[in-house]
């Protein structure tokens, strides 16, 4: 028979299936890292005020440490009759140390406890991804040096506007990249907030010393609330949304990179140790790196939505609802990490723009007709009637099948007087690209600048 979880109030086990049921340790134990260290600085604390002698302290270090070895040879390995990992170590400490194991519980609450872990692995968990996005961002950095002057189809209603410096394309999600870096750094500083020392929900009658674990765990301050401190979990939810943004730009990257791919764009080519076949058609070579990226969007949102929901109308202060919050964080840090190391390679070494493919993409368009507009306007032709004119001209080239490009010197005139021979190289594809040096705009020239600034975002 089981044995009992709670004290000599119970008479009894849990049934089986509610012990199943109850138990958090099948997912929490991801946490165990972060339990012992929180763990030995609560001992620590409690030593520093005196609550337990030093010689416990170093008997329940010393048991951490060892249950730390030993789960890291794969030999810790508790099962729900544990219940939760903070369980699982107590029970296993004082197996290892005797008696000094049952007083580090003093003075603590599985709430609090629990609150310190979670925030200590979001806090590692939040640099390793900001580390990520500086690799993603390194990988756009390079590909935009290449492609300075490789023009691309811009778009807007995925209708041809107006062509682009590819590289101002790339620098457009690096940038994207940037505030979700920045984004992130903004919420490590609110999840870098001790509640330990908060108890169940009250505080503690003992003298402790919040002040002393939190330095201790490297917490730069620390909940003035016991309440808020053991049930907040805004921090999770502002993480989850910054991971959903995180989704929402790679989604978008995504997306593109697989029309690209398509035979209608050709506008790259997808190497073969980042695309997959088909069991059946043999010619096929698919994008399913960047469709798993959007399709695991969802999946990211739906935790962000999870924890709001979670945390809707849930009276003060712990409930067992907030043991639901782990999987969602969790299995959003383990997504994000994998699409964003995806789409890094994917990127670094998966992709190869089809320059022939692009230079006569945008020479076969009406994507200069603003330059045309502009020209006359340069010449005081006030801009709406330049346009009107424009307009017109583009339904009869369309209706005779030419491109502006196409027009004699004597059709332009015909058009309006203002035009002149070097009409011809203001609607050329890069002259089109050049001329937009406007601060933030495509032109070659202000690209060349925006990738030294964006490089100095790096540093
Ligand atoms: N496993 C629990 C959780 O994840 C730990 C805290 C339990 N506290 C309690 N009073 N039941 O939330």
């Amino acid at each position: 028979s089981q044995p009992k979880t709670w004290s000599d109030r119970f008479e009894s086990a849990l049934h089986p299936a509610i012990a199943r049921f109850n138990a958090s340790i099948g997912f929490d134990i991801e946490l165990i890292e972060y339990d012992l260290t929180g763990s030995i600085a609560h001992a620590k604390m409690l030593g520093h005020t005196g609550i337990i002698e030093l010689q416990e302290v170093k008997q329940l270090i010393e048991g951490l440490e060892q249950i730390r070895r030993e789960f890291r040879a794969g030999q810790f390995n508790p099962g729900v009759d544990a219940e939760d990992v903070h369980f699982a170590v107590e029970r296993r400490l004082t197996e290892l140390v005797g008696d000094a194991g049952k007083k580090l519980h003093t003075a603590r609450s599985r709430n609090d406890q629990v609150g310190t872990d979670i925030r200590l692995y979001l806090r590692d968990k939040i640099e390793e991804i900001r580390g990520q996005l500086r690799q993603f961002q390194t990988v756009l950095l390079d590909l935009a040096h290449e492609h300075i002057e490789t023009p691309i189809p811009g778009y807007t209603h995925l209708q041809r506007a107006q062509p682009l410096s590819l590289a101002h394309h790339l620098l457009a999600y690096f940038h994207m990249a940037q505030r979700d870096w920045e984004r992130l750094g903004e919420i490590y500083a609110r999840t870098n907030c001790s509640p330990l020392g908060s108890g169940a929900l009250a505080g503690t009658t003992f003298p402790i010393d919040r002040h002393y674990s939190a330095e201790e765990l490297g917490f730069s301050s620390i909940y003035a609330n016991s309440l808020d401190g053991v049930s907040d979990r805004d921090f999770a939810i502002e993480f989850l949304c910054a991971a959903s943004l995180i989704m929402v730009h790679l989604s978008r990257l995504s997306e593109e990179t697989i029309l690209w791919a398509s035979k209608e764009f050709s506008f790259i080519s997808l190497k073969d140790s980042c695309a997959t076949g088909s069991s059946i058609m043999p010619q096929k070579k698919n994008p399913d790196v960047p469709e798993l990226v959007r399709g695991k969007t969802g999946r990211v949102f739906g935790h962000l939505q999870a924890l709001l929901v979670l945390m809707k109308g849930l009276p003060l202060a712990y409930n067992k609802d907030l043991q639901e919050d782990k999987e969602a964080i969790f299995d959003g840090v383990k997504t994000v990490r994998a699409c964003v190391e995806a789409m890094t390679i994917l990127l670094g070494e998966g992709i190869e723009f089809r320059c022939d493919r692009l230079n006569s993409a945008v020479n076969e368009d009406f994507s200069n007709a603003t330059d045309v507009a502009d020209y006359l306007a340069a010449k005081g032709v006030p801009f709406r009637e330049a346009y009107n004119l424009v307009g017109k001209v583009v339904k009869t080239s369309l209706a005779a099948g030419k491109l502006l490009k196409d027009l004699t010197l004597e059709e332009w005139q015909q058009i309006h007087p203002a035009f002149e021979e070097d009409i011809y190289r203001a609607i050329a594809p890069q002259q089109v690209i050049a001329a937009r040096n406007s601060y933030g705009g495509t032109g070659f020239d202000r690209v060349r600048q925006a990738l030294e600034e964006a490089k100095a975002l790096l540093q």
